[in-house]
């Protein structure tokens, strides 16, 4: 506990000194993710080979790279100057509420270099960001159901990833030794350090049901917690897919952990 404040307190410290870079509004959709290539019907496995446009030598891919928390902007945008916005941290925020999970810019989305933020969803061309499937899953529940959800964004002067592009002579990978942001490693003092098998969703993330907290943790409050068995809260719905267990939103039986089915949009027995 005494950890998680110190770090919790150097998290804000972080935040007060970063100045931010690059900011809007628009929409987030998915093209990949790490952890569940198949996932909401589809087969990202193919998406999760491509290289990622930060990685300009060494030329590594999305596995390679192996974060959920990677995220694709503006992509005429970046390409005008990749040291100044890869490996950078991105704060997102969903009705004005900034997401603890350490996002960091690592590629190029050609839909989110066009279009207008105030038009309707446009596939061919509309701003915003391009996420793993898990993250967006994470940031708004209707991912899946709608392909795209509403979002702002700050992009901070804060590097979380060193890219060949942005820190030219150093090893590419996450900054200060902190693990592989997004999958545990610890690069997310704002819910735990990575003390959970599902980074972003430990103890203290924001959530809306059980199935937004990693492992036995259950959601009280609006924070992922521990079930302190003092009422009220559901019990812990565990599987081997956290987020996707019994009672949580699908679209195909693909959604769903284990031999749970999808019916009538929610994961069930
Ligand atoms: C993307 O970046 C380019 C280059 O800076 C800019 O002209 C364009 O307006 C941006 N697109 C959006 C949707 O913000």
């Amino acid at each position: 506990m005494k950890g998680q404040i110190a770090a919790s307190l150097g998290l804000f410290a972080k935040l007060a000194a970063s100045s931010v870079i690059y900011s809007g509004s628009g929409y987030g959709t998915y093209y990949y993710d790490i952890q569940h290539s198949q996932s909401c019907g589809q087969d990202l496995s193919v998406a999760n080979t491509g290289n990622v446009e930060c990685s300009q030598f060494i030329a590594l891919n999305l596995n390679e790279i192996n974060s959920n928390n990677l995220v694709a902007m503006n992509h005429s945008l970046i390409a005008s100057n990749l040291a100044q916005y890869c490996g950078r941290q991105v704060v997102v925020s969903v009705n004005g509420v900034a997401s603890s999970t350490p996002f960091f810019i690592g590629d190029g989305c050609e839909r989110c270099g066009t279009g207008s933020s105030t038009g309707p969803w446009n596939p061919n061309g509309a701003p915003g960001l391009d996420f793993s499937f898990s993250a967006l899953s994470a940031l708004n529940g209707q991912a899946c159901n709608q392909g795209h959800i509403d979002i702002s964004w700050q992009v901070l002067d804060t590097t979380l990833y060193n890219f060949d592009s942005n820190a030219p002579g150093q090893p590419e990978g996450p900054v200060s030794g902190g693990g592989s942001p997004g999958n545990g490693g610890g690069s997310n003092p704002g819910n735990g350090g990575g003390s959970c098998t599902w980074a972003g969703h430990c103890q203290g993330a924001s959530c809306s049901s059980d199935d937004d907290c990693s492992d036995s943790l259950v959601c009280s409050s609006g924070k992922c917690s521990t079930d302190s068995g003092s009422g009220g809260s559901a019990p812990p719905v565990t599987c081997s897919w956290e987020g996707h267990c019994l009672g949580a939103s699908c679209g195909s039986e693909d959604d769903c952990s284990d031999s749970l089915v999808c019916t009538n949009g929610k994961c069930s027995n």
